[in-house]
């Protein structure tokens, strides 16, 4: 067996193609090397979902997003964490090994205690225990599989720390290693890529474009990314341009070294520019849109999928559980 990747994807909202270049692509090139298990975090979702009927279409977008993105279910085990009952054992386990002053340092809680401070409210408004013990949940997620290395972005590494963390403490305890000792593996060299507006694609900003949006509406989109106010004539700078920082996620070099001539001649508005953006977008989005809603018109045969990705992850988390339950005097 080979070395292990496992990261969750938590279902929070819509798949956009900051998404597609930050996080799918790079996953999907890390499968080729790495047993990889790739599941989606619904119970993390639960933390800040509330709705039920937005949850499960969140969830049915990210899983199919993922297989039409190119995610091969024969190769990567693909699941859902709410299959994969041990995870949640596993984590009330962690509970009675990780610190109450560890979970305090995790950013994510700090920052709201922070804010809640700024706006003089009590400490604790709007925490729930979820958010608070988010990083167990995750450490079970990835100790369950003795995960060699979890792929995520600069914001999860103190999360994969704190796993780290968790596993030492329940390892020194009963001295040998009953959990592997995993590491995040961060994402460099991948693009930022730019949102509409210029900043980071980002939900939270809702400057995104979606990754499975109809042909028109990403037409619309690419119309709308924003430039300066140069006229045609004017000899303009591709690596200033938004719509050239997009465009060099789809175009081959040759495409980008071409473009990059034609900004540079002047001669070319924003508004042809703009179409070779949404060509070459067009060109790599549409056979994955198709593959999208095929999906998403099959939701049986997607539940089969990620069942099947279930009990192959459970084959592996069983044993976990068993080897940890005989080790604390659990198991009889
Ligand atoms: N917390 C991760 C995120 O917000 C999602 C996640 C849940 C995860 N469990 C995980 C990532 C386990 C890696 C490993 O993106």
């Amino acid at each position: 067996m080979g070395k292990i990747a496992l990261t969750g994807i938590k279902p929070t909202g819509i798949l956009h193609i900051g998404n597609y270049f930050g996080a799918i692509k790079p996953a999907l090139e890390l499968a080729a090397d790495y047993d990889a298990r790739y599941f989606i975090a619904d119970y993390h979702a639960l933390n800040t979902m509330k709705d039920g009927a937005e949850l499960n279409t969140r969830i049915r977008e990210v899983a199919a997003g993922w297989l039409a993105a190119g995610l091969d279910p024969e190769r990567v085990i693909f699941y859902r964490q709410s299959d994969v009952p041990e995870t949640f054992e596993l984590a009330t386990m962690l509970m009675c090994f990780a610190s109450k002053g560890l979970l305090n340092r995790a950013h994510a809680y700090k920052a709201v205690v922070q804010a809640n401070g700024e706006k003089g409210a009590d400490p604790d408004a709007g925490i729930n225990m979820g958010l608070f013990t988010y990083p167990v949940l995750m450490a079970a997620d990835i100790l369950l599989f003795d995960t060699d290395i979890v792929p995520v972005g600069q914001d999860q590494t103190q999360h994969v720390e704190m796993a780290a963390d968790i596993a030492g403490a329940l390892n020194f305890n009963y001295k040998r290693e009953l959990l592997k000792v995993p590491q995040a593996s961060v994402r460099e060299n991948v693009a930022v890529v730019p949102g509409l507006d210029g900043r980071k694609m980002s939900k939270s900003y809702g400057n995104v474009i979606p990754l499975f949006c109809t042909e028109k509406e990403l037409r619309k989109l690419c119309m709308k990314v924003v430039t300066n106010s140069q006229g045609i004539d004017e000899p303009k700078n591709p690596d200033e341009s938004q719509i050239f920082l997009l465009y060099t996620l789809f175009a081959t070099p040759e495409e980008r070294a071409a473009l990059a001539a034609r900004y540079r001649a002047g001669g070319m508005g924003w508004g042809e520019a703009k179409e070779e953006l949404f060509r070459a977008a067009n060109r790599e989005l549409s056979p994955l849109r198709e593959r999208y809603n095929a999906i998403m018109a099959d939701i049986p045969a997607l539940e089969k999928i990620l069942k099947e990705g279930a009990a192959k992850a459970r084959a592996v988390s069983s044993q976990t559980m068993a080897r940890l339950r005989t080790a604390s005097g659990i198991a009889l």
